[in-house]
């Protein structure tokens, strides 16, 4: 235990975060009426190579002319190991905007790619006289990343919230498989003739978790590439709703409703834990540090737990 408090993360709600690309100008205002908390405008790989140039252009005149209402507005730059990040870098934040909030950085490795891209934001964001600072995410989505991933977190005070990039993650650590998120066939045990289908990126998630935690960062979860398994989709982010992701990435929107529900407590979730803190007040005010909820144990650390859904509620504005 250590005396410094935990940092929060930031008071926004971030239950989903649409993707679009860039070169498809025609689906952004689509994504503007969706029900997304965040929007997520593609330079990296859902844009062709030759198509970069017109898809930043296409991105930089939607932070002019779309209304995007109260959604947070995040523009996914291409990799550090590209040719285009600089010129993403630069032209975004020399043309776009104020309405752009956040730059999301793909495939970091190491502290040092923030410091870099962090390096070039500032000094355009101080000749521009631009006036609200760019926020960052990042996805980990290598093996690089997840080994570095406490680094990263730590890494620009612009630092936000860290997604985990499925499809690279499994490419960079060599896994046998092509799916992107979920349950794998291959990944199982057998006990007493009964096959179990555990889940293989749980390490991964837990690990982000962690680092986003202890400084201040939203853990986000992932692309889900079936967008036609609606209850494969919603299992995947129960469990890491379960393990402290805040959201969760739509690459269609029939998956926005899905996280939504997922990663907004229930009423039933809400009544229970405002019933704990209610239940703990009580036995404060009669000196007891533990009582008994509906026969089981809550203490001071059971307030804890049921502030973090009261707070989740609060966010959601439910
Ligand atoms: N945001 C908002 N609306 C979208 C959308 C998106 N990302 N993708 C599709 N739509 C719209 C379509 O325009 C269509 O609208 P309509 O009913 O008014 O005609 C409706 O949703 C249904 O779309 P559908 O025909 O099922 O999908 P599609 O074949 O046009 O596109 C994808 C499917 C997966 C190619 C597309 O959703 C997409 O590009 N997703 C994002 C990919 C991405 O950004 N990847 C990077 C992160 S991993
Ligand atoms: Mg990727």
């Amino acid at each position: 235990m250590s005396f410094r408090p935990q940092p929060p993360a930031p008071a926004r709600p971030n239950r989903c975060q649409l993707f679009g690309p860039g070169s498809r100008p025609e689906l952004f205002a689509k994504m503007a009426a969706s029900a997304a908390d965040v929007i997520n405008l593609d330079l990296e790989d859902s844009v062709a190579p030759n198509d970069k140039d017109r898809a930043r252009a296409n991105i930089i005149a939607a932070t002019h002319e779309v209304d995007w209402g109260k959604k947070y507005l995040s523009v996914r730059i291409n990799g550090l190991d590209t040719v285009h990040w600089y010129k993403d870098v630069v032209e975004l934040l020399e043309n776009a905007s104020e309405r752009l909030d956040q730059i999301m950085i793909p495939m970091v490795g190491r502290a040092e790619d923030i410091y870099a891209v962090d390096a070039l934001v500032t000094a355009v964001e101080r000749a521009k006289g631009r006036q609200k600072k760019i926020s960052f995410e990042v996805i980990i989505e290598t093996a690089a990343g997840i080994m570095h991933v406490e680094e990263i977190a730590a890494a620009s005070p612009r630092m936000q919230a860290m997604s985990l990039g499925y499809a690279d993650f499994a490419a960079s650590m060599g896994m046998a498989t092509t799916g992107i998120g979920g349950t794998q066939d291959t990944y199982y045990m057998i006990h007493n003739g009964q096959t179990d289908y555990p889940d293989p990126w749980h390490w991964a998630v837990a690990k982000i978790v962690g680092a986003c935690r202890t400084h201040g960062v939203l853990p986000v979860d992932g692309p889900f590439g079936d967008f036609s398994d609606d209850a494969a989709y919603v299992a995947h982010a129960r469990r890491v709703a379960t393990l402290g992701m805040v959201g969760k990435w739509a690459i269609h929107p029939k998956q926005v409703t899905l996280a939504n529900e997922v990663f907004t407590p229930s009423p039933e979730a809400i009544a229970n834990a405002r019933e704990i803190l209610a239940a703990m007040e009580e036995a404060k005010a009669n000196g007891l540090g533990a009582t008994t909820y509906k026969g089981k144990l809550i203490d001071i650390a059971s307030m804890k737990q049921a502030e973090v859904i009261v707070r989740m509620a609060e966010l959601a504005g439910v």
